[in-house]
């Protein structure tokens, strides 16, 4: 399976990348600086950004599926004063997607976004994903609005907060419709992040499906 990977210069991106070769898929890397990705067989690098359409589509061109591990660089400014980069770059990773024919696209987005927040336990409620990250995740929740518009078979995977570290060995992916909370501060690590992604490139059972990604037993 051929396999586009955006933000695979980032925490989980890199890894994904990783995963996607162990797993036997040959992966395309579009990034924004090549000279960040050690080249490997089975892995093509190429010079580029979301932010530009013609490239994105040509990049896109005979993948079977794009993984998105995008997220706008933290800075002290997106904190405080929020970012347009999810609502800018999403409808145009899903125009490009449909464009390219893409059969399927799997994203990365964060639990506590938008109506996701109100399953969450009190503490990460207000301080994590209003007060902290609101500003970023207020951004993702309008992105995402794109994503029913999306003509390939597509799933969200919504993660619990990220820290380094080997795969977790409990996790469990659920459709958010059917979650009713999500206790206390859940942690998974950025490598089960990746290795889930990449599992699901290929499998298209999940059509239109939005899932939290939590540890087995955090949830309800
Ligand atoms: N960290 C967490 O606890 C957590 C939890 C749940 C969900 N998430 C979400 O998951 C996503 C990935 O998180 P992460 O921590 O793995 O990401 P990250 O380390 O911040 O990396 C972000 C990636 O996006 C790329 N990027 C940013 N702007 C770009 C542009 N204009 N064009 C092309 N690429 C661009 C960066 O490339 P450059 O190297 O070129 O900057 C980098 O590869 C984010 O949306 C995040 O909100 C994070």
């Amino acid at each position: 399976v051929r396999i586009v990977i955006l933000g695979a210069t980032g925490a989980t991106g890199r890894l994904a990348v990783d995963e996607a070769l162990a797993a036997g898929h040959e992966v395309v890397a579009y990034v924004r600086n090549p000279n960040a990705v050690p080249a490997r067989a089975g892995l093509r690098v190429v010079a580029g950004s979301v932010e530009d359409d013609a490239s994105m589509r040509s990049a896109f061109a005979g993948a079977d599926a794009v993984i998105s591990c995008l997220g706008a660089r933290i800075t002290a400014g997106t904190l405080l004063k929020g970012t347009d980069f999810q609502r800018r770059t999403l409808p145009a990773i899903i125009a490009a997607i449909d464009a390219a024919s893409v059969p399927r696209f799997v994203l990365m987005s964060s639990f506590g976004i938008g109506t996701t927040r109100l399953l969450g336990s009190a503490l990460p409620r207000i301080l994590y994903h209003r007060i902290i990250a609101g500003r970023l995740f207020d951004d993702k929740w309008i992105a995402e609005r794109a994503l029913p518009g999306c003509r390939a078979n597509w799933t969200a995977v919504y993660p619990v907060t990220l820290q380094a570290g080997a795969p977790d060995v409990g996790w469990d992916l659920a459709p958010l419709d059917t979650v009713e909370k999500v206790e206390g501060i859940p942690v998974l690590s950025f490598a089960t992040v990746a290795k889930v992604l990449v599992g699901l490139a290929p499998d298209r059972s999940r059509e239109r499906q939005r899932l939290l990604l939590a540890p087995k037993g955090s949830w309800r």
